[in-house]
């Protein structure tokens, strides 16, 4: 059985204020008329069905999602009481899927990517199943060829054994996998050139979920063995009790970088972890002078600014700005200083 795994619980704060703690950037349509996880349900088209998807999310985010994902069954969706980072949340939905559905592979994915070429995804991800099938206890993730020592990614170092590589297609071992390096670090591995980016993707089976999550995080192991021992009425009371007291972990660090099991797909997919007003602009249509466009936004003698508003707007001899209009607020920032943005939010809003 092949099942897919969102992960919806992130809170997307450089998108403020757009995204809100209401509204994080998974539940947003940045680039299309459609959400970014209703665009990661789609991408997953043909190969797992929307009866064998779960979405892993916050019990703040459950209305919006079934929502936004009509026909995904009420108990697809595998409700946190308060976030506890990915390791746990993806070892929660091990023990529920297991115990419902039963022994099952499992696509873990981000709800807020962005991928260009989805056939490619496809094919990436189909061989990364077959290879699980053959190799049970094995993770498999998508590695990126890095272009700049981007220090919000993990790294991966791969050991090419075999000279005849296919993108979206070749299974190599991994010899080590850091997630997020300083910057230091982050050059040496680019310079050294036998690292890709994780892409937050994972393909395992639930079986290797739980049994690394009792290796690497034994407590979280014991509290979700004792909540999924206990009957089925009580489950939803103690899982707000239990849950509280697992580790606050991601599953990069909890995991990914202590086990020795690990195998990459060199990738090339135009994936995108849209982490910033900066990649929205690199994703979007643009005029000769790179203003990123909307039908209702005018420029004149203006260059390279990113406009979400909805209101009529004229930018008229500015360069490299960002301006955002929600409800509540008008923002207007540099370009340079969008990572910022996720700072005056702690400030100003919400
Ligand atoms: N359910 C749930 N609960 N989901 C969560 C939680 C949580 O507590 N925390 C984060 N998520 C979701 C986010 O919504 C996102 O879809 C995904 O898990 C990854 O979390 P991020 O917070 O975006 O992780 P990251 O971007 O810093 O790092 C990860 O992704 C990078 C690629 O984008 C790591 O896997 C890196 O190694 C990787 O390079
Ligand atoms: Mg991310």
């Amino acid at each position: 059985k092949d099942f897919a795994l969102i992960m919806a619980g992130g809170k997307g704060e450089r998108f403020w204020p757009l995204s809100t703690d209401e509204r994080p950037k998974q539940f947003l349509n940045l680039f299309s008329d459609k959400t970014m996880i209703q665009l990661t349900v789609e991408r997953l088209e043909g190969l797992v069905p929307i009866n064998h998807t779960f979405v892993v999310t916050g019990k703040q985010y459950v209305e919006i999602t079934s929502e936004q994902l009509a026909g995904l069954p009420r108990e697809n969706i595998i409700v946190e009481p308060m976030g506890r980072n990915t390791a746990p949340a993806i070892a929660l939905s091990a023990f529920y899927i297991k115990k419902h559905f039963g022994s099952a592979n499992l696509v873990v994915l981000p709800a807020d990517h962005l991928v260009k070429d989805v056939e490619g995804f496809r094919k990436a991800l189909k061989s990364a199943l077959d290879f699980i099938k053959k190799n049970k206890d094995a993770v498999v993730t998508l590695g990126i060829k890095p272009d700049r020592p981007e220090t919000g990614y993990g790294y991966i170092k791969f050991v090419r054994e075999n000279e005849d590589v296919k993108y979206n297609e070749t299974v190599l071992r991994v010899q080590r996998f850091v997630e997020k390096p300083a910057y230091e670090v982050a050059l040496k591995y680019l310079e050294e050139g036998n690292y890709l980016w994780n892409a937050g993707i994972f393909i395992w089976n639930v079986d290797t979920i739980i049994e690394t999550t009792r290796k690497f995080l034994p407590k979280t192991y014991e509290i979700l063995n004792k909540l999924f021992e206990l009957p089925e009425n009580s489950y939803e009371q103690a899982l707000k009790e239990l849950y509280p007291q697992v580790d606050n972990i991601s599953v990069d660090y909890g995991i990914m970088e202590h086990y020795d099991r690990i195998y990459v797909i060199p990738s090339a997919f135009g994936w995108d972890d849209v982490g910033s007003w900066t990649s929205v602009e690199r994703h979007s249509e643009k005029d000769e002078m790179g203003n990123v466009l909307a039908s209702n936004v005018y420029y004149f003698k203006s260059k390279g600014n990113i406009v979400k508003t909805n209101k009529k707007t004229i930018l008229n001899d500015v360069e490299d700005l960002i301006v955002i209009e929600t409800d509540e607020y008008i923002v207007i920032s540099s370009k340079k200083s969008a990572q910022g943005i996720k700072d005056i939010k702690k400030e100003v809003g919400k």
